[in-house]
């Protein structure tokens, strides 16, 4: 008898349950639709375990509904973003043109997602032309709709986070040579003063839609934690977002329609590549078929930008919003964030060579716990696939199939007579009710 060591269930994808969008065929028969993303990760560096984790999830989470039901259709869209200043600078620090260098990045995130065996049905490239005219038009509608104007700015501004911050988000810190440096008090990244023109969506207007979008969809984003962060960040007032930056800061990005001294905020250009995945603007048809999103994946520090500026945009353009955005914590090298930025990364095309693509995968989704964060050691790893995958699930295969117990290796179906008869016995019977009642304890709502 072999069985799993105990640990809070982390995830359950019961969640694709929920509320199906059904396509009806020809034959009357009703196929359903679900569509699953991950963030479209920067391409300032290369891929790390931290990107797999998402993607892995969404793996999964796309995994299980083609198990549910092996007829539906499923878009799962990933990618890469490409544009603003952080990209620019890491372009330009390399000496090599923006085009050029984000190809070359792109590639690698798409290799990982291959080589770890990730069902992607679409990869958004938002330096693509298709994704260009998917933000266009996305602009178009919200300032058709009077939600954009255009305005003069002033404020912090945080490179590697691309984002603006007030002076509540900001803490000092010292520098190593003693000076005094503003950083973003969430990511500790340095922020610059910023006095600029800009184009302004008018997001102090939704606060009380967010909030009772919220209230009213308690399991929208899991775990609940984050539900709850979300609705902190809204008990104050929001101010208007910038949504453009001028082209002579930032040229590497879209030109804002109608008037290109500006080029779109990175985060609305990101945000809008689930549109692009979906269709948007371009088959009306497919479009509606695919929207809205059923489960978002993404990291804990991109909430505010999923949980906040997302539906915001999508209320402002009369879009349906996301039925559930799945936020996960972060990798830690030594209870450090592993991130680009601080370069404690781990790669996964390394690891791969010791734990293979499986063993990997394996690993993060056993070992990942949504709620908090994991310190990653290639010791846990090591620890972890040998003494489950192999002593413990490679044994019980070893054993079940060896020639030593069955040596003709004939597996022959589940007699129901037998089945029965072992029932007379409690423990069989015991175990026998338990693997029934699984796919149903798995696909429970909670
Ligand atoms: O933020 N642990 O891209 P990004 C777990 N382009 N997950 C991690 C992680 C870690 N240490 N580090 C990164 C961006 N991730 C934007 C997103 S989406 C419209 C635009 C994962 O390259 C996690 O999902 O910084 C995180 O949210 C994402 O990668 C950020 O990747
Ligand atoms: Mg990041």
């Amino acid at each position: 008898m072999w069985m799993f060591r105990a640990k809070p269930v982390t995830f359950h994808f019961g969640m694709c349950n929920q509320a199906f969008r059904v396509i009806r065929h020809f034959s009357g028969q009703v196929k359903s639709k679900k569509f699953f993303t991950t963030p479209i990760y920067y391409v300032n560096a290369s891929p790390h375990i931290g990107h797999l984790y998402s993607s892995v999830i969404a793996d999964a989470a796309q995994r299980w509904q083609r198990i549910l039901e092996k007829d539906s259709t499923v878009v799962f869209s990933t990618g890469t973003d490409e544009h603003g200043s952080k990209i620019q600078q890491a372009a330009s620090t390399r000496d090599i043109s923006p085009s050029l260098y984000c190809a070359t990045v792109s590639e690698h995130f798409k290799r990982l997602a291959d080589k770890f065996d990730i069902g992607y049905t679409n990869f958004v490239r938002t330096s693509e032309e298709k994704h260009k005219n998917t933000v266009v038009k996305f602009w178009n509608k919200l300032s058709e709709k009077g939600h954009v104007y255009k305005s003069s700015y002033e404020g912090y501004y945080c490179v590697q986070d691309e984002t603006f911050l007030t002076e509540t988000q900001l803490k000092e810190v010292k520098t190593e040579n003693g000076a005094d440096m503003l950083v973003s008090l969430e990511s500790g990244h340095p922020v610059e003063w910023t006095t600029e023109e800009n184009y302004m969506f008018r997001l102090s207007k939704f606060r009380e839609d967010l909030i009772h979008w919220l209230r009213n969809n308690e399991n929208v984003v899991r775990p609940k934690k984050f539900h709850k962060i979300l609705l902190d960040m809204l008990s104050n007032e929001l101010q208007d977002l910038s949504i453009s930056r001028p082209v002579t800061r930032v040229h590497w990005g879209i030109p804002v329609p109608e008037d290109d001294s500006q080029t779109v905020y990175v985060w609305l250009d990101a945000l809008i590549n689930y549109l692009t995945a979906s269709g948007f603007g371009k088959d009306e048809g497919v479009f509606s078929r695919a929207w809205p999103p059923d489960v978002q994946v993404i990291g804990k520090d991109i909430l505010k930008f999923h949980g906040i500026y997302w539906p915001a945009f999508l209320l402002a353009s009369d879009l349906e919003l996301p039925r559930t955005i799945l936020c996960h914590s972060h990798w830690t090298v030594n209870d450090e964030k592993m991130s680009k930025s601080k370069g404690n990364v781990v790669c996964p095309f390394d690891r791969s060579h010791t734990y293979s693509t499986e063993g990997l995968r394996y690993f993060l989704l056993r070992e990942g716990v949504a709620h908090s964060d994991g310190n990653y050691s290639d010791t846990k790893v090591l620890r972890i696939l040998n003494s489950e995958l192999a002593d413990t699930l490679g044994n019980l295969l070893n054993r079940c199939t060896g020639t030593v117990l069955n040596p003709r290796q004939i597996f022959p179906k589940i007699d129901p007579q037998a089945l029965a008869a072992a029932r007379s016995v409690n423990v069989t019977n015991n175990l026998i009710n338990q693997v029934m009642n699984l796919p149903g304890k798995i696909g429970a709502v909670k």
